[in-house]
């Protein structure tokens, strides 16, 4: 039987921390996790990162999202001191990552885009062998439980599944008890289940103060963990905010919906011509007034407004928006 991912949550013991721990002093504010202004990577002339800003504050999780080739992962391994940069000051954990890479290390927990895991080990052994980087490890077995591998504990990694893998890899990056997590696509390749358990394990993490930095392409995955979204594209921040909010996305207009009545029609901007089912569907700048004369104008001629819904802008529709405008103005 699988075990949850999530089935050993409450074995985290509280670390110290601003978020759930000991209160800070108020004259000394915590200084951010990750603060980058104007970093800057090139490949052989290709620019990948031109000029990114960005700062995470201890105990936030944040997402980073954009289309493929966009610097997603070259800003993470830039930041987690795996690659070099061209230019820009980067200050990780106090630490900048190009030059003390040895004192930020022990603290950072990692799961990489492509990781590469010994095959003929078993997922115990790849655990402990790990374990044994960090003085202040969690317990080997503790932290299989937590996601989920319980019953594979003895298993070679090549017998285990892709999504099974990306487990393993989730408990390498958490074994050393880090402080900063980064997850580079950590879900990919589970199935919908095991992905609402990671999600899960990576929100009981913050709610222990430990800062998360994750990539992902599902725009679930962001709305659901993240404090705030940095939509990154060519290499440049086109936008950040939470998820609810981003693009401006409260403000935006909304779409009204409902199945026309058969018997008598809405008046003017109130009905629109009926797709193949019935339905009419109406852009409203002002929701709340278009949906008051709808309502009043449906009571007053006793006419059902089937299926009536008010349609907001998806997080990824307002992804698409903004990527489609590419390297657009941030806003
Ligand atoms: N080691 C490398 N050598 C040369 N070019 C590279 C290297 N790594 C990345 N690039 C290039 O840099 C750009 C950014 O790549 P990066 O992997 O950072 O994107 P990403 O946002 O993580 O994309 P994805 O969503 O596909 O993972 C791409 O044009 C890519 O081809
Ligand atoms: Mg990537």
């Amino acid at each position: 039987m699988p075990t949850p991912m999530h089935s050993h949550l409450t074995d985290l013991a509280p670390s110290s921390s601003p978020r759930g721990g000991a209160a800070s002093p108020a004259l000394s504010p915590v200084p951010p996790a990750i603060s980058v202004h104007g970093l800057r990577k090139s490949y052989s002339g290709v620019e990948a990162v031109r000029g990114i800003d960005l700062e995470v504050p201890v105990g936030e999780i944040c997402a980073l999202l954009g289309p493929n080739g966009a610097g997603k992962t070259t800003t993470v391994e830039i930041l987690e001191g795996y690659r070099s940069r061209d230019a820009g000051r980067v200050e990780v954990l106090g630490c900048d990552p190009a030059t003390e890479r040895g004192r930020l290390k022990p603290r950072l927990g990692i799961v990489f885009q492509e990781a590469a895991v010994e095959p003929y080990l078993t997922v115990r052994e790849t655990v402990a062998m790990y374990a044994h980087l960090y003085p202040g490890h969690r317990g080997v077995d503790e932290v299989i439980e937590l996601v989920g591998l319980a019953h594979r504990r003895a298993e070679r990694v090549v017998g285990l599944s892709g999504g099974q893998q990306r487990r393993l890899e989730m408990a390498i990056a958490l074994v050393g008890d880090p402080d900063l997590l980064f997850l580079d696509e950590p879900t990919t390749g589970f199935d919908p289940a095991a992905r609402h358990e990671a999600w899960e394990v990576v929100r009981a993490l913050a709610r222990l103060g430990k800062t998360v930095v994750l990539t992902t392409h599902y725009m679930d995955e962001a709305q659901y963990l993240a404090d705030r979204v940095v939509v990154i594209v060519g290499g440049r921040v086109v936008a950040e905010g939470p998820p609810a909010t981003l693009g401006l996305r409260q403000r935006a207009g909304a779409r009204i919906r409902y199945r026309l009545p058969a018997q008598d029609t809405p008046p003017g901007e109130l009905a629109a011509a009926p797709d193949a089912d019935g339905f009419v569907e109406i852009h409203a700048e002002d929701p709340v007034a278009l949906l008051h004369r709808l309502t009043g104008w449906a009571l007053e001629h006793e006419q059902p407004l089937e299926g009536l819904e008010v349609i907001r802008p998806s997080l990824e529709d307002v992804y698409l928006e903004l990527t489609r405008r590419g390297g657009g103005a941030s806003t």
